[in-house]
């Protein structure tokens, strides 16, 4: 089959990486996690005292580290200056923090450059996600899928992935995610947004694997 560009965005808890990463192994393409880009930025400006509150500063320090994204679905990686920040934005801070981040248009056109590049270059093809994917940094992917689930299920899958204390407050957790769905929703610059031509998925009452079979067949008929 020809290389195809698969675009998924949504908001987080909808199930976006589980099943792009599924797909893309599935189907024998490449992976890209944008989200982990934006929180590799935000890692190292964190820890290079980068004060993350103030656009300008973000601006400025947006070019700095080198963030490289391996894309094999099997075993994805990222580093910043050759760090491996695969650890680390999982990290409270660093959710805490992405928002503001990824709002400042600086960041936005550097780190959407890098994400072209890679699409581009992928040999066989690639399924990207993220929340602009559609939108901005691929209006011409092949097919483009917007996921989205209720607020409940989303809180208690993102309560699922964390550990411990943290996983048992399914209260701030939600509180988070929507603040954070809020923020990502109303910035100026490529917003979350589903694509005119997107294919909306509701995944609320869907398992993993269903959601998975959907987007395999609908990425099928793109072939
Ligand atoms: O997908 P994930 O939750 O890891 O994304 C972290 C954050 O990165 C999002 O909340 C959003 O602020 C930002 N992001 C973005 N555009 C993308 C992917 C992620 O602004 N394409």
């Amino acid at each position: 089959p020809a290389p195809v560009i698969v675009a998924i965005d949504g908001p987080s808890g909808t199930g976006k990486s589980s099943t792009s990463k599924a797909v893309a192994a599935k189907l024998g393409l490449r992976y890209l996690d944008t989200g982990a880009q934006y929180r590799a930025l935000t890692w190292w400006m964190l820890s290079h005292g980068t004060d993350v509150d103030d656009p300008a500063a973000v601006a400025a320090a947006a070019g700095r580290p080198d963030i490289v994204s391996g894309t094999d679905p099997a075993a994805p990686t990222i580093t910043a200056d050759g760090a491996d920040a695969s650890g680390p934005i999982r990290t409270k801070e660093v959710t805490a923090a992405v928002s503001a981040v990824s709002a400042v248009p600086e960041v936005r056109e550097r780190i959407t450059a890098l994400q072209r590049a890679i699409a581009t270059e992928a040999p066989g093809g690639i399924v990207v996600e993220g929340r602009d994917i559609g939108t901005t940094v691929l209006p011409d992917a092949d097919l483009k899928v917007f996921l989205t689930a209720s607020p409940e299920a989303r809180a208690a899958r993102r309560s699922g992935e964390l550990k411990g204390a943290e996983a048992t407050d399914l209260a701030a957790t939600r509180a988070a995610l929507l603040q954070r769905d809020t923020a990502d929703s109303s910035r100026k610059t490529s917003p979350l947004k589903k694509a005119d031509d997107a294919v909306e998925v509701d995944t609320t009452d869907l398992t993993l694997e269903q959601v998975i079979e959907c987007v395999v067949t609908l990425v099928e008929d793109k072939q």
